[in-house]
């Protein structure tokens, strides 16, 4: 009987505090109609003071549990996606597993910027094809608005906070037909986050932000997605016109525009949360995916692709038969 992974469960956290884009034009020399028109987003989610990757990802991790109505202690991995760990070490998902009273599962945190949650769905995957894990949670949680210059206009109008959760369980019927995961090291220059405290003598003085050629990024992200789109189908032998839901990492709708536009798909068949959520890196594509089965547009049986671009670069796709 081969093995398959099943989405069971799905959950998100979105902290209260909104901040717009009238909030961000009175910090820099930027506009509503500016951000709202290259970028697409209107207002983003802050995370509270007392709030940490590991506290968001709990609660999204709660719903996907609940929604999945399995104990938490069946769990046999947790997978955190994060750029924004509560620490350098322990991991987010070792943090997790205590909050959620886990005694025994593997815990471990994978960092793919924007892409890690499609990362962490492959490597759920193979631990569950392979019969290494019977249920596995993943998560994208992150505090991007403790990582953004608030004086840079290029990058604060970008990002937002939040965290997704999807839970999966093994089965013999057909679930995640294909995941693609690709890493580039050679464009770090395009986009990076420093991290001072470790830094080379001559790299110290850089500040822990975001630092990103936004125009070069694009260009590279709109190629690098739509191959990946023709890698995807390919695989599983499938037309665009088989693709039900595009679920994209959410960075820019000219580009969620683009790779719609290369699978054909009107914008209605597209989940889109950038208005109001900005760029959640790791979290976005789980956030939008949680979202729209919650309000029923992905209905079971039909066929979702999940894609998204990030830091390093690094990129991917999860084609699932939801
Ligand atoms: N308000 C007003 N003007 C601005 C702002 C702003 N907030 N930001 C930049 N500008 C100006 C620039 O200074 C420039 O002015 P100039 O022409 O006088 O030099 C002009 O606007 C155009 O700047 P561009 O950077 O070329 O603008 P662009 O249309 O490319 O939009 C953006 C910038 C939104 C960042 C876009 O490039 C983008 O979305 N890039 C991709 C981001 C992405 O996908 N990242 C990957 C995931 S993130 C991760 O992994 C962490």
């Amino acid at each position: 009987m081969k093995r398959c992974a099943r989405v069971i469960g799905s959950g998100g956290y979105l902290p209260e505090t909104i901040r717009t884009n009238e909030d961000i034009s009175k910090l820099v020399d930027t506009s509503d109609s500016w951000i709202f028109e290259r970028t697409g987003i209107k207002t983003r989610r802050i995370a509270g003071e007392n709030e940490t990757a590991a506290s968001m990802a709990e609660i999204a991790a709660r719903q996907a549990i609940e929604m999945a109505g399995i104990e938490a202690g069946e769990i046999d991995l947790i997978i955190v996606a994060t750029g924004s760990p509560d620490r350098v070490y322990p991991s987010t998902g070792c943090i997790l597993q205590h909050r959620l009273e886990i005694q025994q599962c593997v815990a471990f945190d994978v960092q793919a910027a924007c892409s890690g949650s499609i990362f962490a769905m492959s490597i759920a995957d193979q631990y569950i094809k392979s019969g290494a894990a019977d249920k596995v949670l993943i998560i994208g949680s992150e505090i991007c608005s403790r990582l953004v210059d608030w004086t840079d206009r290029s990058t604060c109008i970008l990002f937002g906070d939040g965290a997704g959760a999807v839970l999966l369980e093994s089965t013999d019927k057909p679930g995640i037909l294909s995941t693609h995961i690709h890493s580039d090291g050679g464009f770090e220059d395009l986009l990076y986050c420093p991290n001072p405290q470790v830094a080379t003598a001559s790299a110290k003085d850089e500040k822990g932000v975001i630092t990103m050629k936004g125009n070069e990024v694009f260009k590279v992200a709109v190629n690098t997605l739509g191959r990946i789109v023709d890698e995807t189908l390919a695989t599983n032998n499938l037309d665009k016109s088989d693709i039900d839901w595009l679920v994209p990492h959410q960075a820019n709708t000219r580009i969620i525009a683009a790779t719609a536009r290369k699978l054909k798909m009107s914008m209605d068949q597209v989940i889109l949360t950038l208005e109001n959520q900005g760029n959640t890196s790791s979290a976005s594509v789980l956030l939008a995916f949680n979202e729209a089965i919650r309000d029923g547009r992905i209905k079971r049986g039909q066929i979702v692709l999940l894609e998204a671009f990030g830091a390093g670069f690094t990129w991917g796709s999860a084609l699932i038969k939801y």
